[in-house]
């Protein structure tokens, strides 16, 4: 099957529960996929001996795929452990029959279907099968690496919350990196106030995104190869008193409606 072929000509797919797709057309699936998660992420961290990541949520698998691609092309020679949950067991069934960019690893993906576990060499990949926030309290850190990649916040709300973020706080390591598509600003509060500083990440391949550290001034490896901006977080409040970080308990007032 072809999927949606996006500006780079990979597929992407449309999720209709969500309303939105997997990917965005314009920046198109592989090139966002490399330039929002994999290169910031892997060029803030790849000094270290071992990498554990978090990838929410494993959708079409190409940010899992490109690390490990990415990774084996650089030449990294430390251990290499990915987590990934994800809802629709359906989907994951169906990626099979996509084609996939040749430069994404697409082999595991059978190992992964049919026993949400592959292994090799200094390499370790876990599929969780079930609802992101219920897999998180069970995961233990420190994770150097996540993958911020649900749904947008106005749609897939439960996955960045105040209440998510303080969770992802506490399993990521002091020096962790968390790499999004999103720009929202209720997220960014909500990431702020659960202790994160935001960055935006500009490049000219792609629309701008953002990438997220515990430690002020961080980023000289991001911003040797990258554009990167502080966002101002205190002053974006004075410009908007109303705004407000996204909370559960909202959440749930609304589907109790
Ligand atoms: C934007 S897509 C992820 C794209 C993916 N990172 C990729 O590289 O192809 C968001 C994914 O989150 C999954 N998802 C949404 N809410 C979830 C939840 N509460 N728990 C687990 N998975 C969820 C959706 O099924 C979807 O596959």
């Amino acid at each position: 099957m072809l999927g949606i072929l996006t500006q780079d000509l990979s597929f992407t797919l449309f999720n209709q529960h969500f309303g939105e797709h997997y990917h965005n057309l314009r920046d198109g699936a592989l090139k966002e996929t490399l330039h929002k998660h994999i290169y910031p992420s892997f060029a803030y961290s790849s000094y270290k001996d071992s990498l554990k990541v978090l990838d929410i949520c494993f959708g079409l698998g190409y940010n899992t795929f490109a690390l490990i691609s990415y990774a084996k092309e650089r030449g990294y020679k430390g251990v290499l452990e990915i987590h990934s949950p994800e809802i629709d067991r359906g989907l994951l069934l169906s990626l099979e029959s996509y084609k996939y960019p040749k430069s994404l690893d697409k082999q595991i993906l059978k190992k992964l279907i049919t026993q949400q576990y592959y292994e090799e060499e200094k390499l370790k990949v876990f599929l969780h099968l079930g609802e992101a926030r219920e897999i998180l309290t069970h995961l233990k850190g420190d994770f150097d690496i996540v993958f911020q990649d649900a749904f947008s916040p106005k749609k897939n709300k439960m996955l960045w919350t105040y209440e998510y973020f303080k969770r992802l706080f506490e399993m990521t390591s002091e020096d962790c990196i968390i790499t999004t598509y999103s720009q929202n600003s209720s997220m960014l509060y909500g990431a702020f106030l659960a202790g994160f500083i935001p960055y935006l990440l500009r490049q000219k391949e792609v629309r701008d995104s953002i990438v997220f550290t515990k430690i002020v001034n961080p980023c000289i490896a991001i911003a040797n190869v990258l554009g990167i901006v502080a966002v101002d977080i205190p002053h974006k409040i004075s410009l908007n008193k109303n705004l407000k970080a996204l909370y559960d308990e909202e959440i749930n007032e609304k589907s109790k409606q």
